[in-house]
């Protein structure tokens, strides 16, 4: 089978399916089916692919087809300026969530050296991106499940920020290590019932444990608040990923626990994505 047929045949399986980006999801798959750049495929359209690569790349195809997302496919994510490895077992990082590193570079455009904190670190696609960017900045992650411990710590070695790097296998509410500059979180917000009308390839394949905001979407940004107040240092800045329509609750709890609220960020569709605030 030559690269280009092989290609054509997961473009019609693909789009019967439903997958909007048919003809781009095909070509990234066959690139990971045979351990080559995108760039080659493209120039090797011709080239024979051998009999095990086409089943494996029939296996991905299908996987796919059912809503598979492609980052978990080809256990990839860019975010920021970096490629994240991920696995089932985290969230894959949104461009939304890129705010948050945004407003950090900006808030500390003068600051050499902080103490930051990550709440629910994932991917540590926020921790990271950070560290890159800041050479003198140490931060700690935490998170609930030891599976996206694990991930962050490979992408920590990967990206070589893992010398600047703590990481805590640990339930917020049990977190008492430390005091921050800067705590971060990109919290599970969704509420229990409306987990259900999620996008099927969210709702089916990402972690409930990523997703999960309880009853009224808040459970875990509650406890993220509560316990800053013992984490963070004086005149310290939290940062806190919120859905669209969180604002007034979140802004609400902030203030009734002795934060200021800074700023409300929006992202790119104009909705209201990340609250910025201060310890006083
Ligand atoms: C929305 S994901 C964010 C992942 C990553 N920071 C990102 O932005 O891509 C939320 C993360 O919080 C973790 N988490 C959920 N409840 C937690 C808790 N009570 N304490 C610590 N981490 C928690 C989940 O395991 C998940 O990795």
């Amino acid at each position: 089978m030559k690269i280009d047929i092989a290609i054509q045949q997961a473009n019609v399986i693909l789009k019967r399916n439903s997958i909007k980006s048919s003809l781009l999801d095909s070509e990234i798959l066959i690139s990971k089916a045979i351990n080559k750049s995108r760039e080659y495929i493209i120039l090797n359209l011709h080239k024979e692919i051998n009999k095990d690569d086409y089943l494996n790349f029939k296996k991905l195809v299908y996987e796919r087809s059912k809503g598979k997302p492609l980052a978990y496919l080809t256990g990839k994510k860019d975010f920021w300026k970096y490629e994240f490895e991920i696995d089932q077992d985290v969230l894959i990082p949104r461009p939304d969530t890129e705010l948050i590193i945004e407003q950090v570079l900006k808030i500390y455009k003068n600051k050499d050296k902080i103490n930051f904190l990550d709440i629910g670190v994932g991917s540590g696609a926020i921790l990271l991106s950070i560290l890159k960017e800041k050479k003198g900045f140490f931060g700690t992650g935490i998170d609930i499940s030891n599976k996206c411990i694990n991930v962050c710590k490979k992408n920590a070695y990967k990206l070589e920020v893992y010398k600047r790097v703590k990481l805590f296998k640990s339930n917020i509410d049990n977190f008492t290590k430390g005091k921050y500059d800067l705590i971060l979180s990109n919290p599970p917000y969704i509420k229990n019932l409306d987990l259900k009308k999620l996008d099927k390839d969210v709702k089916d394949f990402e972690p409930k444990l990523a997703l999960n905001g309880g009853l009224d979407g808040l459970s875990e940004i509650r406890k993220i608040i509560d316990k800053s107040t013992e984490l963070i240092k004086k005149n310290g800045k939290l940062i806190i990923e919120i859905a669209f329509n969180q604002k007034k609750e979140v802004k609400r709890i902030l203030e009734d626990n002795g934060f200021y609220i800074i700023e409300v960020i929006k992202d790119l569709a104009k909705n209201d994505r990340c609250i910025i605030s201060k310890k006083i």
